[in-house]
């Protein structure tokens, strides 16, 4: 507790002066600091496997006929979703009604924000407290190593939370780009809500309830992985599953860097094009009482090309209980966690980064 109470009280700066890493990739031409290098065993190259699953990848699933007039054809949809979720915790969809244009659209502007001079991306610096802004770290513990990426993190929802001021305003025209990029996400979350929460045996309305209706939260995290000098010795993302209901990711069309767990393995996302990688983040592994669960992923970085990635997470409302859904607690099924609001949750991935599945997991029910 009282290391808990420590970091609380660090949180409105962090424990070190930020260096952003992108400077770092244009002044290390050939090292990296010794705050960037991992253990050998967090490392890709030590994990990576090159046998049976060098040509995995993460299913892909087809949204076009989703409630068209073939019962049969959106019926297949749902199987293909509740398969992936239950085998991965990771797809990819594509035909999902977002335009593909936007899409680009958002990853290039969003390329051109970090392409200006640092100092128009430093008057957006933030801070612990809501990470709102122009970031290089997660976590608040002092002398933690630290990843291969800067990111710019931005609220959609609750309308409360969301503020133009603390978007940034160049490119010109960007913050129109990005909030119809995030109606149009909510839209898609909502419509993957439904389909979870009937694969889940359950109403179509529970999940977006548990939630909290309208009231949900959604915010951005742009990551960009600048070049890396010496990339087997680091990680452009530490291993780490979300810690929210669900993550949209759309990554970068030209360079692959994703990792998804399996089993032992890490496997490389190819991803499709115009497709976004969905997954199952914490929050729906507790209210599913780990029907489905979040999969930790991690992403490496690579000596000649820089890579952008808009990650979205949907998330239930910060301020309500979030605990196993009752229709899926059950004499042989007890529930597997406590009941805890995200904002409660939300506080260990703040302070101490990004840290495989340690949090769910710790917070299994004694029994
Ligand atoms: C994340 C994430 C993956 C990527 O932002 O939580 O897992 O490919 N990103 O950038
Ligand atoms: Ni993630």
């Amino acid at each position: 507790m009282a290391e808990v109470i420590a970091m609380s009280d660090n949180q409105s700066d962090w424990p070190e002066p930020i260096i952003r890493v992108q400077s770092l990739s244009q002044t290390c031409t050939d090292s990296i600091p010794e705050r960037c290098i991992k253990p050998s065993t967090d490392r890709a190259s030590s994990t990576t496997s090159f046998s049976s699953f060098d040509h995995a990848n993460i299913p892909i699933i087809d949204l076009a006929n989703l409630n068209g007039p073939d019962p049969d054809a959106s019926s297949s949809i749902l199987k293909q979703i509740s398969d992936a979720c239950r085998d991965w915790g990771f797809f990819q969809v594509v035909n999902h009604g977002v335009s593909p244009d936007l899409m680009d659209k958002a990853r290039e502007t969003w390329r051109r924000f970090f392409h200006m001079p640092m100092e128009a991306k430093q008057q957006y610096a933030n801070s612990p407290k809501t990470y709102e802004g122009y970031g290089s770290r997660l976590g608040v513990e002092k002398g933690a190593i630290l990843d291969w990426s800067d990111y710019y993190y931005l609220h959609y929802l609750p309308c409360s939370l969301k503020d133009h001021n603390k978007w940034p305003s160049l490119p010109f025209g960007c913050r129109e780009v990005f909030d119809e990029y995030g109606r149009e996400l909510v839209k898609l979350c909502g419509r993957l809500m439904k389909i979870l929460s009937i694969n889940l045996g359950l109403e179509e309305e529970i999940l977006q309830s548990a939630f909290g209706g309208e009231d949900i939260g959604a915010c951005l995290r742009v990551n960009f992985y600048p070049k890396c000098p010496k990339p087997e010795l680091t990680l452009g993302l530490s291993s780490h599953s979300d810690p929210g209901g669900m993550t949209m990711l759309l990554p970068d069309d030209q360079v692959r860097g994703l990792q998804v767990r399996k089993g032992d393995d890490w496997i490389t996302v190819n991803p499709a094009r115009h497709a976004f990688i969905v997954n199952i983040g914490d929050q729906i592994q507790v209210l599913s009482n780990a029907i489905y669960t979040s999969v930790e992923h991690r992403v490496i970085v690579n000596s000649d090309k820089e890579r952008v990635s808009l990650a979205f997470f949907y998330n239930p409302k910060s301020d309500i209980p979030i605990e196993p859904v009752k229709e899926l607690v059950t004499p042989d099924k007890p529930a597997l966690y406590p009941a805890m609001t995200f904002d409660e949750y939300r506080l260990f991935i703040r302070m101490r980064g990004p840290r495989g599945k340690s949090q769910v997991e710790s917070m299994k029910s004694p029994r």
